[in-house]
């Protein structure tokens, strides 16, 4: 993870040369890593689409089930001590295509008559895809979005004069980040927003604690019978391909998911399946690199955090947000937990 300054003026950050930047850093390192951010090209954004409709995964299906559920109470909750206009406005964090939070526009509207909306991506085509949705089937909703890096860039937060922002950072997408990367992402998002100000965040739970979920379940939805969390996690090494001359073979790495349950995560990574040597050639970030790879030897790829209730408080506690309230689903599987700035 990179560190989070604010660059309001920098260049979009999803170039080549972020890329080559990361997979130089992280292809170097040992362990091997790769940052999760590198799956969301167009190919990787789809496949991440069709991962949410998995039988599998049910992530994305609990947390939209616990929104139809509590649409109204949430947004009812989030706008108490609103400014006298009596409106919120809604920000996102990596909002993709952003199709869970067209049931809190919905409810947005009815309860205030009109919202503005700002969805924040590192993808573009997902923002296009997600402005042309909204405004398609939900009147009323003002789309404003920004393609950004929201854990390096400042939002973009058009603050409209006595409205009340409500940040929606959903999906478990803070479960990507380290315990003290999250805290700083919350932290980052906390200084752009004021007392009184409200933060919508959605977790996956870990297993035990009253949560019915157990690790094979939790396995199986890194690990899909159709292969397509496979597919997601060999992309990144056709993304490498096209984006920096590099000569993967995805054939020669397998997908592998684990529960590492000291630190309360699902870890992806790629397997190489020989000893083998890739290139990745010269370029305005370095020069020529080979890297090495031993049989059995893997990539890290990713992390998908795992929370308990009290973890969920303290996270939020730590980057100035008191917990107000949170919605399950009946299962436990997963959380959604509203916060105020303080
Ligand atoms: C988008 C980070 C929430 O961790 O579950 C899905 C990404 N990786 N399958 C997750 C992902 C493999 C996902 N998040």
């Amino acid at each position: 993870m990179p560190s989070i300054t604010f660059a309001p003026d920098a260049p979009i950050t999803s170039t080549s040369d972020a890329i080559a930047q990361e997979a130089r850093a992280g292809l170097n390192a040992t362990p091997k890593t790769l940052s999760p951010w590198l799956f969301y090209d167009e190919a990787g954004s789809h496949l991440f689409e069709q991962i949410t409709e998995l039988p599998e995964y049910y992530l994305t299906r609990t947390e939209r089930g616990i929104f139809a559920a509590n649409a109204e109470g949430i947004l009812r909750e989030a706008a108490l001590g609103q400014g006298p206009s009596g409106k919120l406005t809604l920000i996102e964090l990596g909002a993709g295509t952003a199709t869970k939070t067209g049931i809190l526009l919905t409810e947005a509207v009815r309860q205030q008559g009109s919202v503005v909306y700002q969805p924040v991506d590192v993808s573009e085509t997902a923002l296009d895809e997600a402005t042309e949705n909204i405004l398609a089937n939900i009147p009323g909703v003002t789309v404003r979005s920004q393609v950004a890096d929201y854990t390096r860039e400042a939002l973009p937060l058009n603050r409209l004069v006595e409205t009340r922002t409500l940040a929606l950072y959903i999906g478990s997408s803070i479960g990507n980040f380290t315990p003290e990367d999250a805290r700083d992402v919350l932290r980052n998002l906390r200084a752009q927003l004021l007392p009184g100000d409200a933060l919508l965040l959605g977790t996956d739970l870990a297993p035990g604690n009253g949560s019915s979920k157990t690790i094979a379940a939790l396995l199986a939805a890194y690990d899909d019978a159709a292969g397509v969390t496979a597919a997601f996690n060999l992309n990144v090494l056709t993304r490498l391909n096209r984006d920096l001359g590099a000569d993967f073979s995805p054939a020669n790495f397998r997908h592998r998911a684990c529960w590492n349950p000291t630190q309360s995560r699902i870890e992806m990574h790629l397997e190489s399946l020989l000893a083998q040597r890739v290139h990745i050639p010269a370029n305005a970030s370095g020069g020529a690199l080979t890297i090495h790879f031993e049989a059995g030897e893997s990539i890290h790829t990713e992390n998908s955090y795992k929370f308990t209730s009290t973890a969920v408080e303290a996270l939020l506690a730590s980057a100035g947000f008191k917990k107000t309230r949170s919605w399950q689903d009946s299962q436990h599987l997963f959380a959604v937990t509203l916060a105020t700035a303080v």
